[in-house]
């Protein structure tokens, strides 16, 4: 049976989510990497591309130092460019400190995420902070932020494993996490940030954490792919009920301090495998797939996600 290009056959496994939110993080994740700096036009007309395909959470962007991230130095330009294009849109930005949380509310942002490490090594390489340095900064962020009226996200980074100190104990990402809670965040991201997570680990976690109070509905996965585990720790996660999964068009990303993180999950990849098991995301992937290609020739490298490569030859008669 030959089908469409774009659709894979539907065929649904029991217990999992309806639908899931993909909170998409190339514009940030994906970009924050780059070398060669993307024109602050090009990532406005990269999220506005996100949003015409579907997508309803878009990171846009991070108000961090610019000589810690140069490639996001734009993010005001960015920020206003996008924000009242998009109604309806959530357009969260990353903010590591007071200071970037007054960066982000001046310009009207509702949807704020801080970033807190389960190691040492990251905390320190990332934030220039120990753990509980970085929590007590967060502390009064998140405060703020809610008395804003802003939805919080809590990113916890080395969830799995750590390039620095190896294997990470679940309980010390449990502390992390609960910390985060406590202080008042909405939802919490968990990163495999350099993608040695294995669905076991997953699942591990994931009922530590039911375990130590913290609901499934206020978990979030985020899966980099670098050992090609990460549609199958999305699984993991989904059969425990989690329903919100970030991942980046096209597998674009990395960390700037995590030299061995690659790509985050694709959202192409992801959207896949979630409309193959009839589960609702609101994406159109042929939209998707000519961005990730778009944006690929703006790049000047091809995408590493599997459907893009896939897809993209049916696609290429039309627009781009
Ligand atoms: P620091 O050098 O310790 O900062 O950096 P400081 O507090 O000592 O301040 C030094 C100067 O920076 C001061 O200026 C501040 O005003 C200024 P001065 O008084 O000397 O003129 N400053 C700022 N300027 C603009 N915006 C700000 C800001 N904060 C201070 N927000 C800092 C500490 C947190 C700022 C720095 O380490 C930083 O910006 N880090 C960001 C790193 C980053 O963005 N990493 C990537 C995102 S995390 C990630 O990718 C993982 C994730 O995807 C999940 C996963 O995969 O695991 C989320
Ligand atoms: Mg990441």
């Amino acid at each position: 049976m030959t089908r469409p290009p774009g659709l894979p056959m539907t065929v649904p496994a029991p217990d999992l989510p309806a639908r899931v939110r993909i909170h998409e993080v190339g514009a940030r994740d994906g970009l924050q990497n780059e070398k060669a700096t993307v024109p602050t036009q090009v990532k406005a007309d990269f999220v506005r591309r996100l949003a015409d395909a579907g997508l309803t959470t878009i990171e846009a962007t991070s108000f961090v130092h610019p000589k810690w991230v140069p490639q996001l130095a734009d993010a005001e330009d960015l920020f206003d460019l996008v924000k009242g294009a998009l109604p309806g849109i959530h357009l969260p930005v990353l903010v590591p400190n007071g200071r970037g949380l007054d960066r982000a509310l001046a310009l009207g942002a509702d949807r704020v995420a801080v970033f807190a490490s389960a190691t040492e090594s990251f905390a320190k390489a990332n934030l220039n902070r120990t753990v509980d340095e970085s929590l007590a900064v967060f502390d009064p962020v998140v405060r703020r932020a809610k008395e804003a009226g802003a939805h919080v996200r809590g990113y916890v980074s080395m969830c799995f494993g750590d390039p620095w100190e190896g294997p990470v104990p679940l309980h010390q990402v449990a502390r992390v996490c609960t910390a985060l809670r406590d202080m008042g965040c909405d939802e919490l991201s968990l990163g495999d940030t350099i993608g040695v997570a294995t669905p076991g680990h997953v699942r591990a976690l994931l009922t530590l954490l039911n375990e130590e109070g913290v609901p499934t509905d206020a978990l979030g996965v985020h899966f980099h792919d670098t050992y090609g585990q990460a549609l199958a720790n999305t699984y993991a996660a989904l059969e425990h009920g989690v329903s919100t999964v970030d991942a980046s068009a096209g597998g674009l990303g990395g960390c700037p301090y995590a030299k061995s993180a690659t790509g985050n999950l694709a959202t192409e990849d992801l959207v896949w495998m979630l409309h193959g098991l009839g589960i609702e995301t609101g994406v159109d992937l042929d939209r998707l797939t000519a961005t990730s290609v778009w944006m690929a020739a703006h790049l000047d490298r091809p995408s590493p996600s599997r459907t893009v490569r896939a897809l993209s030859p049916a696609l290429s008669h039309q627009e781009q």
